[in-house]
């Protein structure tokens, strides 16, 4: 005989055993049946009264676990990357992360968050980068959500030479706050050489969520998952590529130099999308490095630390320092030292205000700062002094599908006479002195600026100066694919005869029919001057026409003044063609841009 007791029978008296046995023992299977399914959905009703507060316990634990959601607004991918290293962090750390691109987040779902960390740079006049205009925009305005569910902590990347340091981080920050949110960590706000801090914010990050963390989750994941594979060639390790071409594209006449780079990406295996930019670094000039050091007294020869590493001086400022652009740092570390050394240096003066010294920076390089206060110098302060150089971004103006294993840029030499000579742009300056067969740095930075997937939509470009880079990338690529949608390009300069660039190539599409139509400014070529913005409004009708076909709007260039305007007179033309107010105009370019159909790239 058995010991074994149906455990079931446990919960029951023996007098609802008998019960139970009288009413089974006999009964046909479809009784049973019956039985079996009366008895269950009776039984779950009571078992969901009884027990609603714990479960509801549970779930909210369960919410409070709900993954840490790493949120990245980026221009040229130095926050996108901290980003990337940071879910790594946390998934190391056994921590449930995900990842996600502002553009990608719809700004509707931030209710829906119980933890967020933002990394965003500062663009333009301390505004937001353009993937997070949206995002911003809910925050400040009256549909703003109520975030008191909301633990966050923000990191923001900037540079102290504007004059609205990190704001976008800081704005975000207060919003957070004012809505209820509270803070895991203060914000944070980095200048341009912000590695180690960043790393140690993001350790201290870690910490905090990891204390929070139960003992066991079951929300860890592994640490390789979602975490994009890094490639050959970035920021930190840039491909040496070879100069193909350096053209001048605008004629002698011209008040501008624009020029029309290839380089060769051969045995590299770079790969890049229409829409792309290109990081470059770029090598000092060495006439002003080698009057830079007489000034200070030194030879060049001396060998200084940099990042761990013993460097050679002259080397180092040819390759490695920033010298062109000045920042505070700089000055007021030299102010200190001049005024250890020439006891009334007046630059002083002007670093302990923080309005003039942005003045007196904005029209001075390093090089002119060093003439103005010469001085002796050991060679690692001045190495300590200076800050690394950063690369500039070009957007690419080839397709790959066209060009094969090249890269092509259209670029505008920085070139300007101050205190008595001529100054150039680092970057710009060191391209446009390059020769066929010189070396130069580079890396593709990925960008949002893209294509719409299906090649039947129509797409209208604006892309006034150096701005119709990318747009000779799109048509190359249109061209290659055979791509079936209509293509409308406005373009501006100053003048026809001296600044119309790439005119033939335009020319040739207009009749092949790759371009379907095309509109040109000239703002110098008459009396009053003409910009891109007053074509949209004079095609206002067919443009408007064009958007409710579902078309794709492109803006590239200056983010000053062209793209403002631009914006303006597209809500202008909308407003008008569409029988609507400023405000309901205002929404349709939102809606536009929340489905990407309106996109900027804008510097
Ligand atoms: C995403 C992106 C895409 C871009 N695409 C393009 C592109 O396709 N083509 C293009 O040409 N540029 C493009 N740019 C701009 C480009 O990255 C550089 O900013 C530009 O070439 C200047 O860099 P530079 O190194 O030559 O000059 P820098 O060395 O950066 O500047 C020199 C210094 O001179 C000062 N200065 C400049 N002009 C004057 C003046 N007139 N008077 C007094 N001081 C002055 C400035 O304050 C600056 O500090 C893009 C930028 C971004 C962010
Ligand atoms: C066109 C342009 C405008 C910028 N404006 C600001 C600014 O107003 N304030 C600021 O702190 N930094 C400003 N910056 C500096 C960037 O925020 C900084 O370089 C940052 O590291 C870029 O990060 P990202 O690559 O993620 O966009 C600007 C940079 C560019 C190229």
């Amino acid at each position: 005989m058995s010991n074994y007791t149906d455990p079931a029978l446990l919960l029951f008296e023996p007098h609802e055993r008998d019960g139970i046995e009288k009413l089974v023992n006999g009964a046909s299977p479809f009784k049973l049946a019956w039985l079996s399914g009366y008895l269950a959905a009776r039984g779950w009703d009571g078992f969901k009264q009884e027990n609603l507060p714990s479960m509801a316990a549970e779930k909210s634990s369960v919410s409070d676990m709900q993954p840490v959601r790493i949120l990245f607004a980026s221009q040229t991918g130095n926050a996108q990357s901290l980003a990337e290293q940071l879910h790594n962090s946390l998934c190391q750390a056994g921590l449930s992360a995900e990842l996600t691109n502002i553009s990608d987040f719809k700004p509707s779902q931030l209710k829906e968050e119980s933890r967020l960390v933002l990394i965003t740079s500062t663009q333009g006049e301390g505004e937001p980068p353009e993937s997070a205009e949206s995002f911003f925009k809910l925050l400040s305005g009256k549909r703003a959500p109520d975030l008191k569910h909301l633990s966050f902590a923000v990191l923001g990347l900037g540079d102290r030479s504007y004059e609205f340091f990190c704001q976008a981080a800081i704005d975000a920050d207060r919003h957070f706050s004012d809505l209820g949110g509270k803070a895991f960590l203060p914000v944070q706000a980095l200048d341009v050489d912000y590695e180690q801090e960043a790393n140690a914010w993001s350790e201290q990050l870690v910490s905090v969520l990891k204390a929070q963390q139960p003992e066991e989750s079951s929300f860890a994941i592994a640490s390789d998952q979602n975490v994009p594979a890094s490639a050959e060639y970035g920021k930190q390790t840039p491909f040496k590529a070879q100069l193909l071409v350096n053209q001048a594209i605008t004629s002698l006449g011209s008040a501008k130099d624009i020029r029309h780079y290839e380089i060769s990406l051969e045995t590299s295996g770079i790969q890049y999308q229409p829409g792309d930019v290109l990081g470059v670094y770029f090598r000092n000039n060495a006439a002003s490095v080698d009057e830079l050091l007489k000034t200070l007294s030194l030879k060049g020869t001396e060998t200084v630390q940099l990042d761990g590493e013993a460097i050679e001086l002259r080397h180092a400022l040819l390759e490695k320092f920033e010298l062109t652009q000045s920042y505070p740092k700089f000055a007021k570390a030299y102010a200190e030292h001049s005024n250890q050394t020439q006891r009334t240096s007046p630059l002083r003066e002007n670093v302990a205000d923080a309005v003039a010294l942005r003045a007196y920076l904005a029209e001075r390089q390093i090089y002119d700062i060093v003439a103005e206060f010469p001085c002796q110098l050991e060679a690692q302060d001045l190495a300590d002094m200076l800050r690394k150089q950063q690369p500039r971004f070009y957007s690419i103006a080839s397709a790959q599908s066209e060009v094969g294993e090249e890269v092509h840029l259209t670029v505008r030499t920085v070139e300007y006479d101050a205190f008595g000579s001529t100054h150039y742009g680092g970057a710009s300056g060191c391209l446009a002195s390059l020769k066929e067969g010189d070396d130069i740095r580079v890396f593709v930075q990925p960008s949002e600026f893209k294509l719409p997937k299906d090649p039947q939509t129509p797409v209208i470009m604006v892309g006034p100066g150096t701005g119709i880079a990318p747009f000779r990338s799109f048509l190359q690529h249109r061209e290659q694919a055979g791509a079936q949608g209509e293509n409308w390009l406005f373009f501006g300069n100053s003048r026809f005869c001296e600044d119309f660039l790439y005119q033939q190539e335009w020319q040739e599409w207009l009749r092949s029919g790759l371009l379907t139509r095309m509109n040109t400014a000239f703002s110098r070529d008459q009396a009053t001057r003409i910009y891109v913005q007053h074509r949209l409004k004079e095609e206002g009708k067919t443009l408007f026409e064009w958007l409710q076909r579902g078309a794709f709007i492109y803006v590239c260039g200056d983010a000053s003044r062209m793209a403002k305007d631009v914006h303006q007179a597209l809500i202008d033309v909308i407003a008008e063609h569409g029988n609507r107010s400023s405000e309901q105009a205002e929404a349709y370019l939102d809606q536009l841009k929340q489905e990407k159909r309106y996109q900027k790239d804008v510097y």
